[in-house]
């Protein structure tokens, strides 16, 4: 089905101006057509038909088909409670998931495709502690009431296919505005985590935050710490996923959620002296962020948002903040933020509970980059060039895009002089690598031969034998076995030498 799904949603997207068009009414209804009449939803709806339950399909699948976007998720909501669905569904389904029974959600397989079944909510939240206390209710129109966004508060009843929108959704749909069903206050402080995905959807959809609930974010927003690390992540990992975050960053650091949530992005925003001795950091990681999007698209163009990259070019220059000195002169300095930085980002992702190989690349990212603007001072050595390429591992590619998004200059003769430097750190990259391995550099010899070669048992002197030649090598390139054991000797008897002596 999704192929018939795609097909049938052709991206409308206007990627100059990163919204999504609205289709025409017709156009959105010939893909709910479509879907309606897809073997999953035709089967679901003619079971709750004949059992006289309301099924209306609800939230994303409706936005998404009247602004032309590729429909993922098939939610739906119904007058049925729980043990209804899934005395209906079981006869029709492949399998069936019944964990959010309690909060009234039936997950099934149905006709190859995944589904989500919702008997209708009217719940209230306690306010205090996480969950909402959960109250079915009986009209379809309260369901949508207690829903975040008036776009999202949209259904369309099946199988008569008629739009139930009484809030307002197709009208803020077309003005590209984000306003919440109920008052907004109300919405944001039953599910804080509703302040986030407002960031999402603005950076998402292009929308604009209707004025109160802006207000109400900037008032709820301490409210944010009621919600778990991992769902707060997930968020972020949402909006920085989309093809233009920065709007929605801004929204998040301008009501004061990113105060709670990324506090490091907000303290970006450092005065800026009236003789300009450094440049807006915040706006300076923002424009970065924009670029190294742009530069993954440019390079990786069907690979999937690259997270760690985001991450890495939003967080790069949070270690300025705590380091930045006015020198005698009136010069700014930041000395040692690339090390700072890193570990402030492993902090901070760790308590957001990214995972340990997120966080180790995104430190190792905002630790190496500096490394580069030596380079156009005067030419690396070969040595040198192994050794960037050695410190960045698996992030090589990566950092070249963090890199080369890190000039924001506005003097473009001094940004062509970087992006040249930078091809030809590149193109030097390109031709040892051809000459020799240098993602997997090692010495010329192991453990066991420099054990044998020079007659010692294993210990900490084959430890430092072994990053003795690999410096060599990383020096000076490959050597040769018999090379190689001659350095090794000669250094062995350096060191007996040194000893004696
Ligand atoms: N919803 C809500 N409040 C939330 C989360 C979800 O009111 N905190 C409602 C919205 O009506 C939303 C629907 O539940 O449309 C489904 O939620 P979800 O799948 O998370 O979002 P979608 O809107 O479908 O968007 P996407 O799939 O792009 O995340």
């Amino acid at each position: 089905m999704r192929a018939i799904l795609s097909e049938a949603t052709p991206a409308a997207r206007d990627r100059t101006r990163r919204i999504w068009c609205v289709h025409s009414a017709a156009e959105a209804l010939n893909v709910l057509r479509d879907l309606s009449e897809t073997p999953t939803v035709s089967t679901l709806a003619l079971a709750f038909q004949a059992a006289n339950h309301e099924l209306a399909l609800v939230g994303g699948p409706v936005r998404d088909a009247f602004l032309g976007r590729g429909i993922n998720d098939l939610d739906f909501t119904t007058s049925a409670r729980p043990d209804q669905i899934l005395a209906l569904v079981e006869p029709v389904a492949e399998a069936v998931w019944d964990i959010g029974r309690d909060f009234g959600t039936i997950g099934a397989q149905i006709q190859g495709e995944r589904v989500e079944i919702t008997t209708y909510r009217s719940d209230a939240y306690d306010g205090e502690s996480r969950k909402p206390i959960v109250q079915f209710g009986e009209s379809l129109v309260d369901d949508l009431r207690r829903r975040d966004f008036t776009v999202n508060a949209m259904a369309v009843l099946l199988p008569q296919l008629s739009l139930i929108d009484p809030f307002g959704g197709i009208d803020h749909l077309v003005a590209g505005r984000l306003v919440t069903p109920a008052p907004a206050e109300e919405s944001f402080g039953d599910d804080p985590l509703r302040m986030m995905r407002a960031a999402r959807f603005v950076a998402q959809l292009g929308f604009t935050l209707d004025e109160h609930a802006e207000w109400a974010m900037t008032e709820l927003a301490p409210a944010i710490e009621r919600i778990s690390a991992e769902r707060v992540s997930d968020e972020l990992v949402k909006l920085l996923s989309t093809d233009s975050p920065l709007e929605g960053v801004r929204l998040l650091v301008s009501t004061g959620i990113a105060d709670r949530v990324l506090p490091e992005v907000s303290a970006l925003r450092l005065e800026v002296d009236e003789h300009h001795h450094h440049k807006d950091v915040y706006e300076h990681s923002l424009t970065v962020l924009a670029q190294a999007i742009e530069l993954e698209r440019e390079r990786h163009p069907d690979a999937e948002p690259d997270v760690p990259l985001r991450l890495a070019a939003l967080l790069h220059d949070i270690g300025k903040p705590e380091t930045r000195r006015l020198e005698p002169g009136g010069t700014v300095t930041f000395h040692h933020h690339d090390m700072v930085g890193a570990k402030l980002a492993i902090k901070r992702l760790k308590a957001l509970r990214f995972d340990k190989e997120t966080t180790a690349h995104v430190a190792r990212l905002i630790e190496l980059h500096l490394r580069f603007f030596g380079y156009s001072e005067g030419v690396w050595s070969d040595s040198a060039v192994r050794r960037y390429v050695r410190d960045a591992g698996d992030q090589l590619e990566r950092l070249h895009i963090l890199t080369r998004a890190d000039v924001t200059t506005r003097n473009t003769r001094k940004a062509d002089r970087l992006a040249h430097a930078y091809d030809d750190l590149e193109r030097r990259i390109a031709e040892l690598a051809e000459r020799e391995e240098i993602e997997a550099v090692r010495p010329d010899l192991d453990g066991e031969q420099i054990m044998a070669i020079l007659n010692i048992p294993a210990g900490r002197l084959v430890g430092q034998a072994y990053s003795f030649l690999l410096n060599l090598r990383l020096d000076e390139g490959p050597l040769g076995e018999e090379e190689a054991t001659r350095r090794l000797r000669a250094w062995h008897d350096s060191l007996a030498g040194n000893e004696s002596g």
